[in-house]
C-alpha cells in the first residue's frame, strides 16, 4: 500500500512516498532556509508563498523517485498542525485536490506525532512503549508512547523551543541562520566548561523546559565580552552555551524514563541532529541500562515520510478526514483532527 505524505508546515516544501508504513520510496525536501536567511528567522508570508510555488513539483519529484503513477497512491497523508497557518494551508489544499482529484481518501496527520513516530523509519526502532523527546525550531516537548496513538505528553517547554533558543544565540553571536548547525560548528572549538550558563530545571522532577533565561544570560555574557579583556572566544561561548541547552535535555529525557519506567528512550526533530547531545544521550543511556535511538538527520528536520508513516496507522485505523477540514496552527497531541 503506498502513500503519499506532504508536510508545509513550516519553511521545509517536503514529499514523500511510503510503501505499507515503512518502506520509504522517496522522500523530497526543499529547503527554504536561504530565502529566510537574510531576515535572520522565517517569514510566515514568504514561506507560504514559496510553498505555493514549490509543492506541485516536489509532489512530483517524490512520485517520480518512488517510480510510482499517481493512480497507485492509496491516500494522501498531510499535516493540518500545528504550524505557520498559511504554510499549512498550501500543504492541505494541494492534498484536498490530489484527494478530490483522484478519488482517494485525505488522511489529516499531526506534525508532532509525524515527528514521534518517525524513528520508525529506521530499521532499527524502539519497541513500545518508549520515551521521546521532539526537540526542534518551533517545540520542546517529551512524550511516552504506549502505542501508535497513544501518546501521553509528559512535559514541554513553557517559553522558546531550543532550536529557537539556538537560532536566537546565533543571532546574537552574529553567526546567521539556523542557528543550531552553526554553533554546533562552533563549539567543537571551544571549552563547554568555560562558562558556567544557567540550567532551569524548573520544579522537582518537573519535565517541562525554560529556555528564554539562559539566551538572556548569553545576550548579557556577550554584552560584556564584547567590552573585551576577557580570555575567551566565541568558540567557548557556543561550547558552553551548548552544553547547557544538552545537560537539560538529557538529565529531563532520563527523569522521564525512570518516572515511566521504561528502557527505550529516543529524540527527533531538527536539533535531535545535534552532534553533542547524541553523544551525551549514548553516555547517560548507557549508564543508566538504557536504550538510545534516533532518526537520520533527513528524518529528524521536517520531512514527507514521518506524515506518511503516521498517516498510514490513522488510515489503518479507518480515521479519513473530511474535504472541509481546516488546518490548526495549535493542535495538541491528543486533540482530534
Ligand atoms: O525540525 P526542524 O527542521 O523544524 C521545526 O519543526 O522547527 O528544526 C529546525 C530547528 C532550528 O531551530 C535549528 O537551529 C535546529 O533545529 N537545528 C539544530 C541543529 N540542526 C538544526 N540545533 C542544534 N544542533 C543542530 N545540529
Ligand atoms: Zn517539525
Amino acid at each position: 500500500m503506498l502513500i503519499l505524505g506532504l508536510d508545509t508546515s513550516c519553511d521545509d516544501t517536503s514529499a514523500a512516498v511510503l510503501e505499507d508504513g515503512r518502506i520509504v520510496l522517496s522522500n523530497i525536501i526543499q529547503s527554504q532556509v536561504k530565502l529566510h536567511q537574510p531576515h535572520g528567522g522565517v517569514v510566515p508570508e514568504l514561506a507560504s508563498r514559496e510553498h505555493i510555488r514549490n509543492i506541485m513539483h516536489v509532489a512530483q519529484e517524490a512520485l517520480k523517485t518512488a517510480q510510482v503513477k499517481t493512480e497507485e497512491i492509496a491516500a494522501v497523508a498531510v499535516t493540518i498542525g500545528p504550524g505557520l497557518i498559511g504554510s499549512l494551508l498550501v500543504g492541505l489544499y494541494y492534498a484536498k485536490g490530489l484527494a478530490y482529484g483522484l478519488g482517494i481518501p485525505l488522511v489529516a496527520v499531526n506534525h508532532l506525532e509525524g515527528h514521534i513516530l518517525s524513528v520508525f523509519l529506521e530499521e532499527d526502532h524502539p519497541p513500545f512503549p518508549f520515551i521521546i523527546l521532539t526537540v526542534a525550531g518551533g517545540h520542546t516537548s517529551i512524550y511516552y508512547v504506549k502505542d501508535f496513538g497513544h501518546y501521553e505528553q509528559m512535559g514541554q517547554t513553557l517559553d522558546d523551543a531550543a532550536g529557537e533558543a539556538f537560532d536566537k544565540v546565533a543571532k546574537i553571536l552574529g553567526l546567521g541562520y539556523p542557528g543550531g548547525p552553526v554553533i554546533e560548528r562552533a563549539a567543537k572549538k571551544g571549552d563547554r566548561e568555560r562558562i558556567k550558563f544557567p540550567r532551569a530545571y524548573l520544579a522537582k522532577d518537573s519535565l517541562d523546559f525554560s529556555f528564554s533565561g539562559l539566551k538572556t544570560a548569553v545576550a548579557l555574557y556577550v554584552k560584556e565580552w564584547e567590552k573585551g579583556g576577557k580570555d575567551v572566544t566565541l568558540e567557548d561561548i557556543s561550547a558552553s552555551f551548548q552544553e547547557a541547552v544538552v545537560d537539560v535535555l538529557a538529565d529531563k529525557l532520563i527523569l522521564a524514563a525512570r518516572k515511566k519506567g521504561v528502557r527505550h528512550v529516543c529524540m527527533a526533530g531538527g536539533v535531535a541532529s545535534n552532534s553533542r547531545l547524541r553523544e551525551r544521550l549514548l553516555e547517560v543511556t548507557g549508564a543508566n541500562g538504557l536504550k538510545a535511538y534516533w532518526p537520520r538527520p533527513a528524518y529528524c528536520t521536517d520531512n514527507g515520510a514521518m506524515i506518511a508513516l503516521a498517516g498510514y496507522h490513522r488510515f489503518m485505523r479507518g480515521e479519513v478526514a473530511d474535504l472541509s477540514i481546516d488546518v490548526k496552527s495549535r493542535f495538541p497531541i491528543g486533540q482530534n483532527a
